[in-house]
């Protein structure tokens, strides 16, 4: 599903459809309210009319019609309690780290500070396993596959792109509420030891009141669906499209006429597209979809690339732990699966040039270098990688030796000797350049 429609003034949104609002299934079921709220927030704010089937409300058993307004103003008032929950130290175990914390709204929502990975649970010195991702541009993420087949894609319908989509690192979760459990519950992170404990803070702060007040009384007999609704809350704030993605760059603005790129930008936009060289955009796609849609700097794809481990994650001083992003341990439904080992979701590039730390692990601290590791993974692997007590390099120290066919080495890798950098200093620098303009927030010069 599409559902990365450009919208830009809420005058604009297109209500697809009237939306229908099964409050039985709501207070009973975690599930079906989900899927239901999963859409009438997507309605609201995203979708286009082709992306709902007709019908497909036909799963509520008992609906009640709702005006489009009405849906649309229960959406708003939604994630304006999100708004709330976002930014409340109180929802934590230790009650000073809300979701703010490390998904800062100056930054993007990734960290101010320039760590690796943050510190959080009960006693704010649990450190966590992964860099911290931009909230902003996750609103077209499709849910995980296995097999993706893009109709976007080349032309070509019938290509397997692989595992795709999905949220967080290794696309274990499919919604922004789902996904909202994860934080609250985790022991280094907001570190509530249950969703009752949740629900009991929220109650006590006055949310459920509220959200009762939007969503039908029954969550205040109902924790399962009270601990929903504060889900539901986050997830229709996230959704918010002014805030979370505005398509404010200069290169959005480049795309629509509006500005001129520098020559450095423009070399760099060239290196980054040219698949001899950066080959950046065959998976940080650059240019608007067939439908007009503004580029999202990635197709979402899960694959490995083989960075360094970082040693300034506590955990990696285990010799035996390796994060294997889609194969394990957070996730666990491909454990037994070697295949994927190593793999993580390509993330989008808008804002990258906000960001104190880049890649999974949070191993490289410079967008030029980030940049050059493409460059040089192959050609110069001392400059990455450790050494091994015999002087040699021991490449891809992060990812076990049976898993390193997993490894991508198309353009702007090469494994192919002669091995070269495919991209010389100047460049890596234009390259940099150009990612500089997707950050949002661009003031054309009058
Ligand atoms: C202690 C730091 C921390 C806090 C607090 C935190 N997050 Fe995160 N967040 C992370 C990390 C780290 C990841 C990546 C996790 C992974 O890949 O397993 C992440 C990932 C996410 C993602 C997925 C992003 C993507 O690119 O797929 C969303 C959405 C998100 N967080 C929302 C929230 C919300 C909502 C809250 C508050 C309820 C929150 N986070 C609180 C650290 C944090
Ligand atoms: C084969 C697909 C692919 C290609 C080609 C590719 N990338 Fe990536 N990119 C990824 C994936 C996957 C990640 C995350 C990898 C990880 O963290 O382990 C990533 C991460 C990044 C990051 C870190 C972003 C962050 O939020 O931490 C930057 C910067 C980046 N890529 C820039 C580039 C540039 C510049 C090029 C071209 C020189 C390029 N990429 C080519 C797939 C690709």
């Amino acid at each position: 599903m599409k559902s990365d429609m450009v919208v830009t003034d809420v005058s604009e949104i297109n209500v697809a459809q009237r939306v229908r609002f099964d409050r039985l299934k709501f207070a009973s079921k975690g599930g079906s309210f989900r899927y239901f709220l999963l859409r009438l927030i997507l309605s609201i704010f995203v979708c286009s009319a082709a992306s709902l089937p007709a019908g497909a409300d036909q799963t509520a058993s008992t609906p009640l019609a709702m005006t489009r307004a009405q849906a649309y103003a229960e959406a708003k008032a939604l994630a304006a309690i999100g708004a709330r929950l976002f930014r409340d130290p109180r929802l934590s175990g230790s009650r000073q780290i809300a979701c703010t914390t490390c998904h800062d709204p100056t930054h993007a929502f990734a960290p101010a500070n320039k760590l690796a990975v943050q510190l959080g649970g009960s006693d704010l010195h649990r450190p966590g396993l992964r860099a911290v991702p931009s909230l902003r541009y996750l609103q077209a993420v499709p849910q995980f596959s296995e097999h993706f087949f893009d109709s976007e894609d080349e032309a070509d319908e019938s290509v397997d792109n692989g595992p795709t989509g999905g949220l967080t690192w290794d696309g274990r979760v499919d919604s922004k509420a789902a996904q909202a459990e994860i934080p609250l519950l985790s022991d280094f992170e907001m570190g509530n030891r249950t969703a009752d404990d949740v629900v009991d803070t929220a109650t006590q702060a006055g949310y459920v009141t509220e959200l009762a007040g939007i969503l039908g009384g029954d969550i205040r007999r109902d924790r399962q669906a009270a601990f929903n609704g504060i889900l539901a809350a986050l997830q229709a704030y996230q959704e918010d499209p002014v805030i979370f993605f505005p398509y404010g760059s200069k290169y959005d603005a480049y795309l629509a006429g509006k500005a001129q790129l520098t020559d450095q930008e423009q070399r760099g936009l060239s290196a980054f597209t040219d698949e001899a060289k950066g080959n950046c955009a065959s998976c940080h796609i650059a240019a608007r979809a067939r439908d007009g849609t503004a580029p999202q700097f990635t197709d979402y794809g899960l694959i490995a690339i083989g960075v360094p481990r970082n040693k300034a994650i506590p955990a990696d001083a285990d010799p035996a732990y390796f994060d294997l992003g889609l194969c394990g341990p957070l996730r666990t439904d491909f454990k037994t699966d070697p295949d994927y080992c190593g793999m993580f979701r390509t993330p989008s590039l808008r804002n990258v040039a906000t960001r104190h730390v880049f890649f999974h692990n949070g191993v490289i601290h410079s967008l030029h270098d980030a940049v050059a590791f493409y460059a040089t993974r192959d050609s110069d692997p001392g400059r990455w990688y450790p050494r091994r007590a015999d002087g040699s390099v021991n490449k891809f120290d992060d990812l076990p030796a049976a898993y390193r066919a997993n490894l991508n080495s198309d353009p702007p890798f090469d494994n192919v000797p002669p091995v070269r950098a495919r991209l010389s200093a100047t460049e890596i620098d234009d390259i940099v350049a150009f990612l500089g303009t997707l950050t949002d927030g661009y003031r054309p010069v009058p």
